[in-house]
């Protein structure tokens, strides 16, 4: 009989570079290979899996909702989308008023995109280096990434990526051509890299002064990922456009484009200007009301205050010739080495622990918030096993250097 893993390699389009474990079941921070191998999620399923797996809540909201209606496109009403729009109004920046529902971060981005557009009449769009923002032609176009990008130009034209965190590239990239800055608080995909709340202030008055729409992508920071709802809140900031997605439905895909009064008082969004048929339908937005019930009740928020303290902490607290730094915000947590991240990753997963890269260097945390104060310091005594005792490590991680000269992402 084949294995799991042999039939995806026969039939799957090739263009994940997979782990070789197949994972069939979940329980809060926790994942089951198909052998019964247990593993502790630092992966938290890209960012999706905020409140855990295997969440009976959320199973019930779906088979509820799946035997009353599925299935509603927007050209309808609906009770369900009604409430969640409602309590997205509550929850999101004061700015945001209104909502384009969809169903995944690229779309978001993607739709952001063409409402800034709409609405400026202008074409220039400014990104960063390092963001990511999606795979679809036009987030794709805002993604720094050449490696993702380059094999698809020409893009979308009228995109330039600056430096993060650099206020004179802003100032000099943000014209009266620019219809909107993209930007993600904290580099998710790029590296883990927070951005400074002087830029952010500045940023933010300088596209105010050229007429520029902010699209703030909270997709990978959205829902209590760093110690706010919103990371926004750290900064007091109020965006022009919000895109969430990944963790909003508890797994259910679904996106979320944030609107606020530059766009919607510009009397430019006309019928028909955007659409999808699968967005606000009534199933995720069942998943999305029981996600933000339990992220309230079981106060998510603080808990990632709290983990990502003590995190933070027992990282930096490290002694090891191997880190070069340690950046984060709540649960979204990076440790920059000066080897490749690979081999440490599978170094991890032989020991039972998932976690992510960014970048070539840089080791990426980003557990379920419910992650327990246990499981989350088992981690890090391997963590520590690896990086602060290297005798004991993985033969694989032994003499791996990076290519500073010839990786981007280093020189950026
Ligand atoms: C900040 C950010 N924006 C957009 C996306 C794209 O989201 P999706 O994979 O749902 O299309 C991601 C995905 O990692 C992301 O981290």
């Amino acid at each position: 009989m084949s294995t799991i893993i042999d039939v995806e390699n026969t039939y799957t389009s090739g263009v994940y570079g997979k782990r070789q474990i197949a994972i069939v079941r979940g329980k809060g921070a926790l994942l089951w290979d198909v052998d019964g191998h247990e593993y502790i999620d630092c992966a938290g399923g890209h960012g999706v899996a905020n409140i855990g797996h295997g969440r009976t809540e959320i199973a019930a909201v779906l088979a509820a909702q799946a035997q009353r209606l599925i299935t509603c496109p927007e050209i309808f009403y609906n009770d369900i989308r009604a409430r969640l729009l409602e309590r997205l109004a509550q929850i999101t920046p004061e700015s945001i008023t209104n909502f384009f529902l969809c169903n995944s971060g690229t779309e978001a981005v993607e739709g952001a995109l063409k409402f800034a557009r709409l609405v400026t009449g202008r074409i220039g769009i400014v990104a960063t280096l390092r963001g990511f923002h999606g795979r679809t032609m036009g987030a794709l176009s805002t993604t720094w990434d050449p490696h993702y990008r380059e094999p698809f130009t020409p893009l979308i034209p009228g995109v330039t990526h600056i430096r993060y965190n650099n206020l004179e590239a802003a100032q000099s990239a943000i014209t009266e051509e620019t219809a909107a800055v993209i930007i993600e608080l904290v580099q998710g995909e790029g590296g883990v890299h927070v951005a400074h709340e002087g830029y952010v202030r500045e940023l933010t008055s300088l596209c105010r002064e050229r007429g520029a729409l902010l699209i703030v992508d909270e997709v990978q920071t959205g829902f209590g990922r760093t110690g706010r709802l919103f990371a926004c809140e750290h900064y007091g900031l109020q965006p022009d456009i919000l895109c969430l997605a990944k963790s909003l439905a508890g797994g259910v895909p679904m996106g979320v484009i944030g609107l606020g009064p530059h766009v919607m008082e510009s009397g430019r969004i006309t019928k028909g200007a955007h659409g999808s048929t699968f967005g606000g339908n009534p199933l995720a937005c069942a998943a999305a009301l029981a996600t933000l019930d339990i992220i309230r009740q079981e106060k998510l928020v603080e808990r990632a205050v709290a983990l990502g303290e003590y995190t933070l902490q027992r990282l930096q607290e490290m002694r090891s010739p191997l880190i070069r730094e340690v950046r984060g915000r709540g649960l979204l947590i990076g440790i920059e080495l000066n080897r490749r991240v690979q081999p440490y990753l599978e170094a991890l997963c032989e020991r039972r622990i998932l976690a992510l890269s960014a970048g070539p260097n840089v080791l990426r945390l980003l557990p379920p918030l419910v992650i327990t104060e246990e499981q989350l310091k088992h981690t890090l005594d391997v963590i520590e096993e690896l990086l602060v005792h290297p005798k004991t490590q993985n033969a694989s991680c032994a003499g791996n250097s990076l290519r500073d000269k010839s990786d981007p992402y280093i020189l950026q």
